[in-house]
């Protein structure tokens, strides 16, 4: 699919992989609805111009995000909403047993999965539901929907059960959604970054963070968001990605 003229709806665009993904659309030429709860996406739309709009929203909320995919088909005019790159997600670290023995807390672990998985599925089907109305495209596409899963979704770390359960079940809808979506011609994949300097990594310490570069066999440093922005732009032009989940982590292997 062509990204110049089309339109765009970026998901957790206030921030880190979500904002890099914006500002690469638009200098290739496409419209973007930037949404996220934080209203930090009205300052962006506003830098990135005319192609860009802001809708804050919450992504697990239906009411919110219909209206967020209403504003990108309404931006998109004939052509409609042509894509979704979902990047709006929480990290949360909990023992499931911490030091003095007390069980994790259950509303913190469904709090996660709600907003990184159940939040996933509400982005997916009110986009899929707008794109399968789009006039196919020159190669007959409607449209495609980029989730963002993580590593920790096969190489989970102690403390990470919530985290890499809800990124689990991203990369477990992939397949079923891209098999069930491709009656309407549309894509689905996922990209799963390793560790990225982006504010949700900002809080980890410096020390952590260079045992973290250290450890990624080349190159030996954080990935950079603009690094998940080209792999979201190819992976909207390039028509034979689809079901698939892509690693993006230098070939890091978390023990
Ligand atoms: N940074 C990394 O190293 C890394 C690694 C693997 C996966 N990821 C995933 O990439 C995605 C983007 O992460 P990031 O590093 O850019 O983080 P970030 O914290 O910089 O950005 C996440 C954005 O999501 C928004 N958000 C959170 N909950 C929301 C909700 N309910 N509704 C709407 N917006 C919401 C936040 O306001 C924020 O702007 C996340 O899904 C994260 O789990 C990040």
């Amino acid at each position: 699919m062509q990204v110049k003229d089309r339109t765009f709806l970026i998901t957790g665009a206030a921030s880190g992989l979500g904002a890099a993904t914006a500002e690469r659309l638009v200098n290739a030429g496409a419209n973007v609805v930037l949404c996220d709860m934080s209203d930090r996406v009205l300052n962006l739309a506003e830098q990135l111009g005319a192609q860009a709009k802001a809708c804050v929203a919450d992504i697990t909320s239906a009411a919110d995000m219909q209206q967020a995919v209403n504003t990108a088909v309404a931006l998109g005019g004939e052509s409609g909403l042509s894509g979704v790159v979902h990047c709006a997600g929480v990290v949360s670290v909990a023992k499931l047993v911490d030091r003095e023995g007390n069980p994790a807390d259950l509303d913190s672990y469904a709090r996660t999965v709600h907003i990184n998985l159940v939040g996933t599925f509400n982005v997916m089907r009110l986009a899929a539901a707008a794109m399968a109305n789009n006039p196919p495209g020159d190669s007959g596409e409607r449209g495609v929907i980029i989730n963002t899963a993580s590593i920790a979704a096969f190489d989970g770390q102690v403390g990470q059960c919530a985290y890499s359960a809800s990124k689990a079940g991203v990369v477990g809808m992939s397949l079923p959604a891209a098999r069930e979506l491709s009656r309407h011609a549309i894509r689905v994949m996922a990209i799963a970054p390793g560790v990225f300097e982006t504010p949700m990594m900002s809080e980890i310490p410096d020390e952590a963070a260079q045992a973290l570069a250290a450890a990624v066999p080349f190159p030996k440093r954080l990935g950079k968001p603009e690094e998940f922005a080209l792999l979201a732009e190819q992976i909207i032009t390039n028509p034979m990605l689809n079901g698939e989940v892509i690693r993006l982590d230098g070939g890091i292997r978390m023990q």
